[in-house]
């Protein structure tokens, strides 16, 4: 079975629909919940679903490579198969993603490769799109620059604040991303 670790930093809602499609369909299992920040919400969810968890939290360390060593090492003790970030706020370095090519995923609110980065909602308001969404990618070391798994598009309504565009692109995220994962853990599963 592949082992999916999940690393968060905030509510984790992503993190949870991961958590439900992986239990209730068995493509995967997810082995561990890593979080940078202590008391995050998605700590609590994790534990309603008994999954295991941990905190390691980037200010306890100096550098960035002793963080990502703790990171990694908590992966691998999981013995997890691919990482899927989800509203993980910390940029991975391209020494790390070299000890992991090709098995860490992320979930981007925008259609990539409009709108890397931050504020995505509002870059998008601002420019007057009358579609945006959310992207499921491959992790590079360029920041959102990894190949695409799937996106999925919503619509840009006249009234939208960028809280409301975030809210509806969130509902498609919640499906894009478990329905990515599986599809990636199926294809993989029938290589073996
Ligand atoms: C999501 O919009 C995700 O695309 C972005 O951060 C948000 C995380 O939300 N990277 P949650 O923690 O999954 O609820």
């Amino acid at each position: 079975m592949i082992r999916v670790g999940i690393l968060i930093s905030g509510g984790g809602s992503n993190m949870d629909r991961l958590i439900t499609a992986m239990q209730a369909e068995k493509f995967a299992l997810p082995a561990i919940v890593i979080s940078n920040k202590a008391g995050a919400g998605g700590l609590a969810k994790a534990a309603a679903h008994s999954v295991p968890s941990t905190t390691i939290p980037h200010g306890d360390f100096a550098e960035r490579a002793a963080f990502e060593t703790a990171i990694d090492t908590a992966l691998r003790d999981a013995k997890v198969d691919l990482i899927c970030l989800a509203g993980f706020m910390r940029v991975l370095s391209a020494e790390f993603l070299l000890k992991w090519p090709d098995q860490v995923f992320n979930i981007h609110p925008s259609l990539l490769p409009k709108y890397r980065g931050l504020n995505t909602h509002q870059r998008a308001l601002d420019a007057g799109e009358a579609r945006h969404g959310c992207t499921v990618h491959i992790v590079v070391p360029e920041l959102d620059a990894g190949p695409i798994l799937g996106q999925s598009e919503v619509p840009v309504m006249a009234d939208d604040t960028a809280d409301t565009l975030a809210a509806r692109v969130l509902v498609a995220e919640h499906q894009l991303y478990p329905q990515c994962l599986q599809q990636y853990c199926d294809r993989l599963s029938s290589k073996t």
